[in-house]
This record gives structure tokens, C-alpha cells and sequence, in this order.
């Protein structure tokens, strides 16, 4: 099968011929028909985590997939054969699959099943990037009445947290540039504010004064990328990103804090999936593009230029 991968430590993406995964106990095969990019592919290439967790090479890229179930392993009573089905790949050592491939096996426990009315493309971008979304604004608590600046709202994760906010019935400042201003408006925006224009806190200071209620973090690896002082005292942070740390959100005085990580399990999926069927939640694709393109995908993302969700189609 064709399949993006790293084929050594320290070596560049490629596609390249591998043989179809073998399927363990607890896994599901499926035929790939759309896998996502995001930021975790360019962190497991560059081996990033490989100090801290097992990487095997060949390694395959990918986390996420929509696709067919070709097989299921011994033990799986839950997931049929030739179901159109949603998965995720969990941050998990060791590293070696892959969605960014014809086929790839995953645990059952990480399948869910797709529903008719959405299409593969819109499906694959929802695992990662939805389940950091809904895990960020969980963590945070936002609710209704609230105002909610979601910094890095542009992004693959933003466009998905700035919708399920706004669907809370929250305030929702998000930050972009004027290219995507508008698009983050119909997703459910009230305010955009340019992080290429200033300071974001100063910028949503002048909005709401008093700070906004909480901060949902998805952009930056220092802590001065992280707009704290948009926060009123007492008001909440999380953050998806390396920045801040639980300390640095306890000194300020704001709850919260702490990194969230997403584990998108059958329960997390099927929650977005469903809402998604419904019309409730948009995958805002910014590319859709070919397997034999992917690389290029993810050095679009590496360089800060993919400009939302990028989702690699197969079939
Ligand atoms: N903890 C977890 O479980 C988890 C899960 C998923 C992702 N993540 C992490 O979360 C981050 C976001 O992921 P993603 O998939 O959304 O990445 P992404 O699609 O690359 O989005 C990042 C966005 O940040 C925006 N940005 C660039 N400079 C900015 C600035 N100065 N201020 C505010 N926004 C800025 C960019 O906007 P433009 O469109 O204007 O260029 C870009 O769209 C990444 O660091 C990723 O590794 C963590």
C-alpha cells in the first residue's frame, strides 16, 4: 500500500510502499478514505517525543481517518465489516502507524461509527483537532453568558472551539487576520481581533475592559505568546499548547491552568460526529489534497502557512 512515512529517525516524509498493517487483537482494518494533517505529524517526524516515547521506523504519519472496515480482529464485536466508520490513532508508544496510508489498523475503543450524511473529507478532520476543541473548552467550563477569547482561532482546533462556543452561548472573541476575520464571523465569532495588529490583550482590553471571563489557548510555545492579560482577575484559562504552565495561571490569580491533552475515544468521536451530521458543527476545510501531496500539507503546517484544516482524500 502507499503510505506517507518516516522512514529513519531524523529522516524526511515520503510516500512509499509498505506492506497493509498486519491486525492485532482489539483493531479494526480500515480502508483509508480521508486522514487528517495536523501539528502532531511534524512533532512525531521530527521525533520530537522520541526521547520521551517509542518511536519504530518505517513510522507512518496520520492520526485520523474516515474509511471503510475491510477486517476486525479477535475480541471485536462492535464494529462490522464494511462500515463507514471515524478513527483515531491515540498518543500512544510506540509510534509506528499511520493514517496517512491506504489502510490502517485501530483499536475498536477508537472507532466510531460514521453517519450517512457526512462525507468522508468533513469526518477525518474531526477527531484530533474537535476532540482538542471540546477538551480545551470543557477544561476551561465555558458556558453561557460567558465571554471567551479563543486565541489561535484561525487554526484547525479554533475553527472547531470557536463554533462549539458560541453553540454554549458564549461571548466569543477569537484572534485572526483580516484574511480569515470574516469566515470566523460566520462560524460564530462576535468579535475578531488581529494578532498582526498589536497585542491581543491590549486589543481585547479596549473591547471588554474589565477582561474577558476565560482563555482558551491554542497558539504559542512561550508564555508571552499567551494573551494573560486579556483575562479579568479570577477569570479561567486552559490551553492545548506547551504555555501556561498550571503555576504561571495560580500566580495570576486564574483558575484553571494546566495542559490539556485530547485522547478522542469512540464516545468523543461519535459526540462530534453526531453533532457534525446535524449541522451543528462545520469542518472548515482550508485544503483538501491528494496522498502524493501530503508532505507539502505538512510543511505547510510546520511553516505556519495551511492557514486552517488541511484533510488528505484516498479514494
Ligand atoms: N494538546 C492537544 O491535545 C493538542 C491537540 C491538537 C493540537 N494541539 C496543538 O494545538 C496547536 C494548534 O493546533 P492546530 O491544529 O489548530 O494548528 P494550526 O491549524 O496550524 O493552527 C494554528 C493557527 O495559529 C494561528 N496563529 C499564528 N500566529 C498566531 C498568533 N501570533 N496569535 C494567534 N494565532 C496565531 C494561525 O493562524 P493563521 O491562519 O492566521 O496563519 C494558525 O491558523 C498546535 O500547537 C498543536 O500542536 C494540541
Amino acid at each position: 500500500m502507499r503510505a506517507v512515512i518516516v522512514p529513519a529517525a531524523g529522516e524526511r516524509p515520503a510516500l512509499a510502499e509498505l506492506s497493509t498493517p498486519a491486525l492485532g487483537a482489539g483493531q479494526v482494518l480500515i480502508r483509508v478514505h480521508a486522514a487528517a494533517l495536523n501539528p502532531m505529524d511534524n512533532v512525531l517526524a521530527s521525533g520530537g517525543l522520541a526521547e520521551a516515547m517509542e518511536h519504530r521506523y518505517p513510522l507512518v504519519l496520520g492520526r485520523d481517518v474516515s474509511g471503510v472496515v475491510e477486517a476486525v480482529g479477535d475480541g471485536v464485536t462492535d464494529v462490522t465489516i464494511g462500515a463507514e466508520v471515524i478513527g483515531h490513532l491515540g498518543f500512544e508508544a510506540p509510534f509506528q502507524a499511520g493514517t496517512l496510508a491506504e489502510y490502517v489498523a485501530v483499536a475498536a475503543a477508537s472507532v466510531a461509527v460514521k453517519p450517512p450524511s457526512l462525507g468522508h473529507t468533513a469526518a477525518a478532520a474531526l477527531p484530533l483537532a474537535g476532540g482538542a476543541a471540546l477538551a480545551a473548552l470543557d477544561a476551561a467550563g465555558v458556558q453561557s453568558g460567558q465571554t471567551v477569547l479563543i486565541n489561535g482561532a484561525s487554526g484547525g482546533v479554533g475553527r472547531y472551539a470557536v463554533q462549539l462556543a458560541a453553540r454554549r452561548g458564549a461571548t466569543v472573541v477569537a484572534t485572526g487576520t483580516s484574511a480569515s476575520a470574516h469566515r470566523l464571523r460566520e462560524l460564530g465569532a462576535d468579535a475578531v481581533v488581529d494578532y498582526t495588529a498589536g497585542p491581543v490583550a491590549e486589543q481585547v482590553r479596549r473591547l471588554y475592559p474589565n477582561g474577558v471571563d476565560v482563555l482558551v489557548n491554542l497558539w504559542g510555545n512561550t508564555v508571552n505568546d499567551v494573551p494573560l492579560d486579556a483575562v479579568r482577575p479570577g477569570g479561567r484559562v486552559s490551553t492545548i499548547t506547551s504555555v501556561p504552565d498550571a503555576d504561571t495561571t495560580a500566580a495570576l490569580g486564574l483558575g484553571g491552568g494546566g495542559i490539556t491533552i485530547a485522547s478522542p475515544d469512540r464516545d468523543v468521536i461519535a459526540t462530534l460526529a453526531q453533532t457534525a451530521a446535524s449541522g451543528k458543527l462545520r469542518s472548515d476545510l482550508s485544503q483538501v489534497i491528494p496522498l502524493d501531496e501530503a508532505v507539502e500539507g505538512l510543511d505547510q503546517i510546520a511553516a505556519g502557512k495551511s492557514h486552517g484544516k488541511v484533510v488528505v482524500t484516498l479514494a
